[in-house]
């Protein structure tokens, strides 16, 4: 069995650096560590209209610049397949099958779609297609045969249902779909990044992000504002590590070369740690480390960003072949699952037997 990942985002708005540590960055070392046989990246609009159908022209602007993301971070078309999720209908179709295999019940207890629809304040005006979107990312990652999907946490209960759709297909229809296994980040910081004001999500509405294509200068000002112990007010007052989003984000960034080139006093980053518990450590010292830190780290990606910038027509060129290949990739499944069906009438005389 080949090893294959599906993963993709929504193009609602510029990607920020909590996608980056939350599976961006997972996904380039997966591309690049040679043990998946295919690596499919969707840049999911169909699902971004079923909260935005007012909007298709915040969605189709935002493609673009999400497909810069992932070139910037290191995606490289010659290994990742990126397309674009509604230009493959075969995912439609497999998701209008999908759709009898999944009770309205089962897919109100989802506890992302609960989060996502009080989020959104939509009680009792849910857009149908939008309540029905975990059904349609189980079509995404099953039409690949995925194995697995590198994703964040939030998207855990998407790939529960997934495998429970993969059961149900399989035991009504016969062995045909492949179940997936999610792929979390490591690290328990970049698991959940917080905002640069402590709230629990990094999230466009709440302007508390930091995105991969911000300048250097608006990542200085970001990481400068950023909230910290509120309890920590004078230099020798001790501090809180727990919870404090500037030792959250050197907890998902630092490395040990870090410390090595710009704080070489401290052996690393349990020993700031410890003197910010203990006192005499301020916030300002911290923040111009972690400045130091993420300047490192975005700045290879906001080059590329702008090299990729200056070849929109190239960058346009990789989404349409990438599309091509998704789309024969997810026919062939279609295929599998139109017959596993017995629906595939006109071939082999199906119509008649
Ligand atoms: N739900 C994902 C997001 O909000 C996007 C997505 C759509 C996805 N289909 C997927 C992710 C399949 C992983 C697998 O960004």
């Amino acid at each position: 069995m080949k090893n294959i990942i599906l993963t993709g985002d929504r193009p609602t708005g510029h990607l920020h650096v909590g996608h980056y540590v939350g599976s961006l960055k997972e996904r380039v070392r997966l591309q690049n560590g040679g043990n998946y046989d295919e690596v499919y990246i969707m840049i999911a609009d169909a699902q971004a209209l079923t909260d935005n159908a007012e909007h298709p022209e915040k969605v189709r602007q935002n493609i673009l610049q999400v497909a810069l993301d992932y070139l910037a971070c290191g995606l490289d078309p010659e290994k990742s397949t990126i397309f674009i999720q509604s230009m493959v209908p075969e995912l439609t179709e497999l998701t209008f099958y999908y759709m009898n295999l999944v009770t309205v019940s089962r897919v109100q207890r989802n506890p992302t779609v609960k989060a996502e629809i009080q989020m959104r304040n939509f009680e009792a005006s849910i857009p149908v297609g939008f309540f029905c979107y975990p059904i349609s990312q189980a079509a995404d990652i099953t039409a690949f045969r995925a194995t697995a999907v590198p994703a964040g946490e939030d998207q855990a209960p998407m790939l529960e249902q997934c495998r429970e759709i993969v059961h149900k297909f399989n035991s009504v229809y016969g062995e045909t779909l492949t179940e997936p296994k999610i792929i979390l980040p490591e690290n328990e910081a970049c698991m959940r990044l917080p905002g640069i004001d402590g709230k629990a999500k990094m999230s466009k509405s709440l302007g508390n992000c930091i995105y991969l294509s911000d300048d250097e200068e608006d990542v200085r000002k970001k990481v400068m504002s950023m909230f910290t112990d509120p309890n920590h007010l004078r230099v020798q007052d001790p501090g809180r590590v727990e919870g404090n989003p500037v030792f959250i984000y050197l907890e998902a960034f630092s490395r040990p070369e870090h410390f090595a080139e710009f704080l070489p006093e401290y052996s690393g980053l349990e020993e700031l740690e410890e003197h910010y518990r203990k006192g005499g450590l301020g916030d300002v010292k911290v923040k111009k480390f972690l400045n130091n830190v993420m300047q490192a780290e975005l700045s290879p990606i906001r080059q590329r960003r702008k090299m990729w910038e200056q070849r929109l027509p190239e960058v346009c060129e990789i989404l349409k072949k990438g599309t091509e290949k998704a789309r024969a990739a997810a026919a062939e499944t279609l295929h599998d699952v139109r017959h596993a069906m017995r629906i595939d009438y006109f071939e082999n005389d199906n119509l008649l037997n």
